[in-house]
């Protein structure tokens, strides 16, 4: 039988514990295209041009023209009402944290207290140089050609993590201690093709984790580590949970 949001909410509200792994998908309604399919950053722009650190190092200003798009989106989006469930049902005691690939901070301004940004975070710069950072602003993308260390002149980046660049540490070490200690874990909006973030689905459910999946389409994780998939956006089923479960959104 098909699994519905009322379902879900029985198995949340029942074994408790449970952590959400977000990607691309639950930020579209709040205004960031998701990277692939559709009008996706990388069917715009080759990630191996735009996204990867040597293509960066080589040449700060090309990258910078993709970046400065992104931040301008990012800068701008407000937390949907899929976010907005997510905080919700973090105060209502039912989530112990948010492992997310997302870099655009929407899940703090919902009100999520534990979240471990895997991909870093694009309203912050790093630089290349020093490793100084700092806060990603207006100015950061005023500042042409790209906007540079005050203390090196090195090129400034936003503070994401670039292909070829390893996963901050304690966002895999406390994203890898979640995924063991969740009863149950909601995957929502991502393909699950970017690894190793894509292993964690995989650790928890060989940990014994209900796995819940919403999305408007399968993935490679539906038929391999979902134990019920809720098709559709995640605007409306997230707070269709929180509305089943009796409580507020964020
Ligand atoms: P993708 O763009 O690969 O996937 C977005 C997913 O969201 C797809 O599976 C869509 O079907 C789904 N989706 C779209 N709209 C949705 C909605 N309203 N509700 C629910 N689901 C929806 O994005 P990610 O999986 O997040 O990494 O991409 C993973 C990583 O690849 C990103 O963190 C980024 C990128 O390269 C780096 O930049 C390092």
């Amino acid at each position: 039988m098909k699994t519905t949001h009322r379902d879900v909410a029985r198995i949340i509200r029942e074994k408790g514990e449970a952590v959400a792994f977000t990607g691309a998908g639950i930020s579209v309604e709040s205004g960031i295209p998701a990277f692939r399919g559709g009008q996706g950053l990388w069917e715009r722009y080759d990630p191996m041009e735009y996204a990867h650190i040597s293509a960066f190092m080589r040449n700060p200003a090309k990258v910078w023209t993709m970046l400065r798009e992104m931040g301008d989106v990012i800068l701008r989006s407000t937390p949907s009402p899929a976010h907005m469930a997510l905080g919700g049902l973090e105060k209502a005691g039912l989530l112990r944290a948010v492992v997310t690939q997302n870099v655009d901070g929407l899940h703090q301004l919902a009100g999520n207290t534990n979240v471990i940004e895997y991909h870093g975070s694009h309203r912050r710069t790093i630089c290349v140089g020093c490793g100084r950072t700092g806060a990603f602003t207006e100015e950061s993308m005023r500042t042409m050609p790209y906007p540079v260390c005050e203390r090196c002149q090195e090129a400034l980046k936003p503070d994401v993590v670039f292909f070829g660049e390893q996963i901050p540490s304690s966002a895999m070490l406390r994203a890898g201690h979640e995924a063991l200690a969740c009863r149950v874990l909601i995957i929502v909006g991502t393909s699950g093709v970017v690894y190793p973030a894509a292993e964690i689905p995989f650790a928890a459910k060989a940990n014994g984790a209900t796995v819940i999946e919403i999305n408007v389409e399968p993935t490679p994780y539906t038929d391999a580590v979902t134990d019920h998939f809720l098709q559709g956006s995640a605007s409306e089923i997230l707070p269709a949970i929180l509305d089943e479960l009796g409580f507020a959104r964020a």
